[in-house]
């Protein structure tokens, strides 16, 4: 029987933090054999879909197209042209309990069939109790009772339409709910597996506050941090990220006492509003926001409700589960001005303590730091899903970086079913037509060619994944022995202005490259004369895991044997093969 994995690590004191954390404790299911779970490999965590490693290579739905077959009709084979594997999809608490008790699946089935007719695989977004901080997709039975489904509270007394966290009732019923679909889905699709992974609710997190003051969160405030969270800062502080742990201990690192009393009563921050407000009161309202003692309370109160819900749903049926953040934004830097307590960097550790029957915490990555995110994502073993991005013209950079060098498990653009994603050109009379380093399909269609060879090697010391650009001209690193430098390529003195790409050592001498705007430089890792020359450069393509032999590359498309090259004006694969001489030898 196989066991799910979470959130292993390479690290000690990060392997000492997940160990507490067991399926034996969520009450998880094991997954039966071919269901889709997490497993490790080297240093990286792994989707496996029917006993294999499965790249999501994906994009998220609009909000409401999956609400609609007849929507969603001619929009299945422009995703398949677009070589997505995986649509994450939204299911609704409205509409799949829109009277308390009955539920109707009929959407789902009929999603689900329509993704298997397309050989899609399907991701499901729980849009239940929250989505981007409101509650909007709680059923109607739900938004009029708000005795007993209470609502948050603001610091000057308003009641947004928003359900609070703390209540253990509404998590119940959405925990009732969710069980009864992932029931179901399990009756429909234990078999062929067509969904591959969930998230519980949607960007979770309170708005234009930095905590909930209802009366049930005042009085959760004024007692104590809860023995399992006080644990994590006494036993595993060494795992914590620097941000949290920096923050306990400014605070005299104590062992027990109420939230201020062990996190500080926090720095007033004032800022405006900047949500749900009609202008001009938009400009005029003003909040304090208590950071960062607020968004640790709200994150261990958010965690505990979505952890209540997945737990529900793996009991049914255990698939891989994750919570996605609205991360802070330029210019919103405060809990309040993003959703505050859902799993944004600096609370990713309090998320993993509440929260032990979900896999993985997910960014929505839309700002700049896109490199700088997946590394903080990646930290203590969680495992690396984007469940929305831009997919615009940097989408194949970020695709090849986030999966070489941060283990990628999926990366999916939002609004896929738009029309501003380009539709591939027609295929080419030609097996080598060169393909433009632009847009998402060029990009997925080359990264599912490569899949299954960077899935054998994720994880291991045979594998880089880079962006290069002005400022990250260049690096070294070492593949398969070899010391290899990879930077911008410049021909002629004509130099490429961006690159990206992943280099795999593929066997002795032998390696695997697929990108843009690159060229390897082979060094040899003994001092003294032997050198390492270029044997041969091949371009191709790989049709169902057999490798095509295109053009054999030398001359200007070597540098004259100087160099592995990748042109900056396509999108190529190619296989380069090395030998090592001695050059003093006359
Ligand atoms: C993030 C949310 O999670 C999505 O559902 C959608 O609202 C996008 N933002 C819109 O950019």
């Amino acid at each position: 029987m196989k066991t799910p994995i979470r959130w292993t690590a390479t690290l000690a004191a990060v392997i000492a933090l997940a160990s507490f954390i067991s399926a034996a404790e969520t009450g998880a299911v094991a997954p039966i054999d071919g269901t889709p779970h997490l497993r490790r490999q080297g240093s990286a965590s792994q989707l496996v879909v029917d006993g294999k490693p499965f790249l999501i290579l994906g994009g998220e739905l609009l909000n409401s197209s999956s609400s609609s077959r007849e929507y969603m009709a001619p929009i299945w084979d422009r995703l398949v042209a677009q070589h997505l594997n995986t649509v994450l999809a939204g299911v609704s608490w409205e509409l799949i309990e829109p009277e308390e008790g009955k539920f109707d699946f009929q959407l789902l089935d009929n999603l689900v069939q329509d993704a298997r007719t397309h050989k899609i695989k399907l991701g499901l977004l729980w849009f239940a109790s929250w989505k981007n901080g409101t509650s909007s997709y709680a059923p109607v039975w739900v938004k009029r009772d708000t005795k007993r489904f209470p609502r948050v509270r603001l610091q000057n007394g308003e009641g947004p339409e928003v359900l609070t966290p703390l209540s253990l009732a509404t998590a119940d019923a959405d925990a009732k709910a969710f069980s009864a679909l992932m029931k179901h889905l399990r009756a429909i699709d234990a078999r062929d597996h067509t969904v591959v992974i969930v998230q519980v609710e949607n960007e979770v997190g309170v708005l234009n506050d930095s905590r909930d003051h209802s009366p049930l969160a005042e009085a959760a405030f004024a007692g104590p941090v809860p023995a399992e969270l006080m644990n994590l800062f006494v036993q595993h502080k060494e795992a914590l990220a620097p941000e949290l742990g920096q923050v306990w201990e400014a605070n005299g690192a104590k062992t027990a006492g109420t939230w201020t009393e062990v996190f500080g009563p926090g720095k007033p921050a004032e800022f405006v509003l900047t949500w749900d407000l009609p202008e001009p009161q938009r400009q005029t309202e003003w909040r304090k926001l208590h950071w960062p003692v607020d968004e640790i309370f709200m994150a261990w109160h958010y965690a505990r409700y979505v952890n209540r819900v997945a737990e529900a749903g793996k009991r049914e049926y255990n698939l891989p589960m994750y919570a996605n953040a609205w991360l802070q934004q330029p210019g919103c830097a405060f809990p309040g001005t993003y959703p505050s307590g859902g799993p944004v960097p600096q609370v990713t550790d309090v998320w993993r303590e509440a929260a032990p029957s979900l896999d993985l915490l997910a960014p929505d990555l839309y700002v700049p730091e896109f490199a700088e995110l997946c590394e903080k994502y990646a930290r203590a073993g969680n495992p690396l899903f984007i469940p929305e991005t831009s997919g615009g013209p940097d989408a194949g950079r970020n695709l090849f970086l986030a999966v070489g060098a941060y283990n990628l498990i999926g990366f999916s653009p939002f609004g896929i079913d738009r029309p501003v994603f380009p539709q591939p050109a027609a295929p080419s009379a030609s097996p080598f037509p060169p393909t433009p380093a632009t847009g998402l399909a060029n990009n997925y269609e080359v990264m599912a060619q490569i899949a299954p060879l960077v899935l054998a090697h994720q994880g291991k010391d045979s594998i880089t994944g880079f962006a290069l650009d002005k400022d990250h001209p260049s690096f070294t690193t070492t593949l398969g022995g070899i010391t290899v430098e990879i930077s911008l390529d410049d021909l002629f003195g004509r130099k490429a202005e961006k690159g990206y790409g992943i280099v795999m050592a593929v066997g002795p001498d032998e390696f695997v490259g697929a990108g843009t705007g690159f060229r390897v430089i082979f060094r040899s890792l003994a001092a003294g004369s032997g050198r390492i020359g270029i044997g041969t450069v091949d371009e191709g393509v790989y049709r169902d895991g057999q490798w095509i032999k295109g053009r054999r590359f030398n001359g200007d498309e070597t540098d004259q044997g100087r160099a592995w090259r990748f042109n900056s004006w396509a999108l190529a694969i190619e296989r380069c093969t090395v030998y090592h001489f001695d050059c003093t030898v006359p």
